[in-house]
This record gives C-alpha cells, structure tokens and sequence, in this order.
C-alpha cells in the first residue's frame, strides 16, 4: 500500500465509504483527511466497506454502524482528536508499560488510546464476553457490533435483571479473571459500559483499561468492583457493596 496517494483516493472514493450522504455529512462534520485516509486503509485492507450513520456521540469518540466485506454489521469507534481530556489521557497512558513511548501530541495520544482500547479488547476476550476487536489504524478502531439490525443491545442501566445476585458474581469473577490472567484493570465498568445480549453481559468501552503495574491500578480496580456493585445492590442484590468491594480487594491481594 505504500505508493497509493490516500488523498487521490478519497476524492474518488470518499463517497462509495458512505450509504448515504448524511452518513458522509455526520463523518466530515467533525473528523478531517487524516482520519478518512485511515478509514480508507481499513477498506483497503478488507476490514469495513461501507459506513452507515452515527450510532452514538460520546464524549471521546463518534460509533458508526458499518458493514464488513462479508456485509456483517460491525462497528467502527472514531476517536475525536479534538475532543477529550488530554492530560487524563495521558496520565492512562504513561504509567501503562505497554505503552512506554509516552506520545506528546494530542494526535499521538489519541492514536495510543485507540491502540490500548484494540489491545485490551483483544487480551479480555478470554476471560469476559467482550466484542471482538477486528482492526484499527491511526484514531479509527472497528470491533464487532453487539447488536441486531442495526440496533445495540440495550445497556445494562435499561434491563430489568431477574437474578442480581447471581449477574453480579458473573462480572466480579469477569473483574478478577482480568486481573488475575491479563493482569488488566477495565478502569471504567459501570452500568453504561455492559451491554446486555440475551442472557449474556458484554463488556464494551475499554480504552481506560490500565495494566496492573499502573499505579492507579488498584484504585481503578476497586472503583470498578464499587460502581458495579452499587449499581446491582439497587436492582437487589442482598450484599452490601462496600463489604463486597472489601472482599475482592482481599482476594485480589495475593
Ligand atoms: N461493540 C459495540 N456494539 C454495539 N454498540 C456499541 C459497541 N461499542 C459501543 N457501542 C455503543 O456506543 C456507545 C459509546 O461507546 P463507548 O462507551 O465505547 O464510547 P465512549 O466514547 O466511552 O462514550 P462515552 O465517552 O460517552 O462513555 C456505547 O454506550 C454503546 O451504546
Ligand atoms: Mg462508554
């Protein structure tokens, strides 16, 4: 792929990436050549096709609905690079050993946090139910969508859960497992972060996943056990949350 002229290419295939001309207004709307020239990548590597409208606005990120060259429906997570809190970014990044190279620029940070959320998706899928991670390039990360005709499986902040207890132990022992075999802390767990497909708890959004080395490891750790507790204790699960989060931390200490 070396000699092709990316800018060439997107002035004739700029519009093919897109279904529909809004989808192309919604991407050009906020992100620039760079990250068209990295969606384009991806299309030449065979890893998306066509891009449908914005799925959701995060705060860090737009998520498209897209499909593959096999017409599955993935999904393609675009990190802003204007957007987000910098210095908190890097402060993720820099105690991460993984990521030593300690990036300066707001582009170079951006496309690190892009390469952390790939890299810990793909170390969690053996211990959680997590979307498959299926490529990136530069700020542009594609994972496998946890949906059905185009609609995302509903947060776990919007189900009703029949047995808390039980669906609480499933994610604390997801939470150690992580800990234990990736030395991986999620960094974000929470009742917006879990998608629920069936009976199956499908973690997303890792990109604050910190190595256990970091030295907000823990703190992020405990977080996570208290957020989620927390939030099930109110759906009625009969263990206090603060004990809760005590105990794991206990367990997790050897
Ligand atoms: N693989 C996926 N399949 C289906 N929907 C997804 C997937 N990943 C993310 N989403 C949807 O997009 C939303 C935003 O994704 P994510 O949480 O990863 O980004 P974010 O930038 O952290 O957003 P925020 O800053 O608001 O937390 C999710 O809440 C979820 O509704
Ligand atoms: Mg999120």
């Amino acid at each position: 792929m070396e000699n092709v002229d990316w800018r060439e290419r997107w002035k004739e295939e700029s519009r093919r990436m897109f279904d529909s001309s809004e989808a192309e207004k919604a991407f050009g709307n906020v992100f620039d050549f760079d990250t068209g020239e990295a969606l384009l990548k991806l299309r030449h590597r065979g890893v998306i096709e066509t891009l449908y409208g914005v799925l959701e606005a995060g705060k860090e990120s737009k998520v498209f609905l897209a499909e593959s060259p096999d017409g599955d429906e993935v999904l393609v997570k675009i990190y802003m690079t204007r957007a987000g809190d910098f210095r908190e970014m890097q402060n993720y990044l820099k105690g991460d050993r993984r990521f030593s190279s300690s990036p300066t620029s707001r582009k170079e940070v951006v496309e690190e946090w892009c390469r952390k959320e790939y890299s810990n998706l793909k170390n969690a899928a053996d211990q959680v139910v997590c979307p498959e991670a299926l490529g990136f390039e530069d700020n542009v990360l594609v994972m496998e969508f946890v949906g059905r005709g185009g609609r995302a499986y509903p947060k776990l902040k919007d189900v009703d859960i029949e047995n808390p207890d039980r669906a609480l132990e499933v994610v604390l022992d997801g939470v150690k497992r992580l800990w234990r075999e990736e030395q991986l802390v999620h960094g974000d767990l929470s009742e917006y972060n879990v998608l629920v497909r069936d009976t199956e708890l499908v973690w997303i959004d890792f990109s604050q996943g910190v190595h256990r080395t970091h030295p907000s490891a823990r703190e992020l750790l405990e977080r996570d056990v208290e957020n989620i507790s927390d939030f099930f204790y109110r759906q009625g699960a009969s263990v206090d949350p603060d004990s809760r989060a005590q105990r794991v931390s206990e367990e997790l200490e050897s």
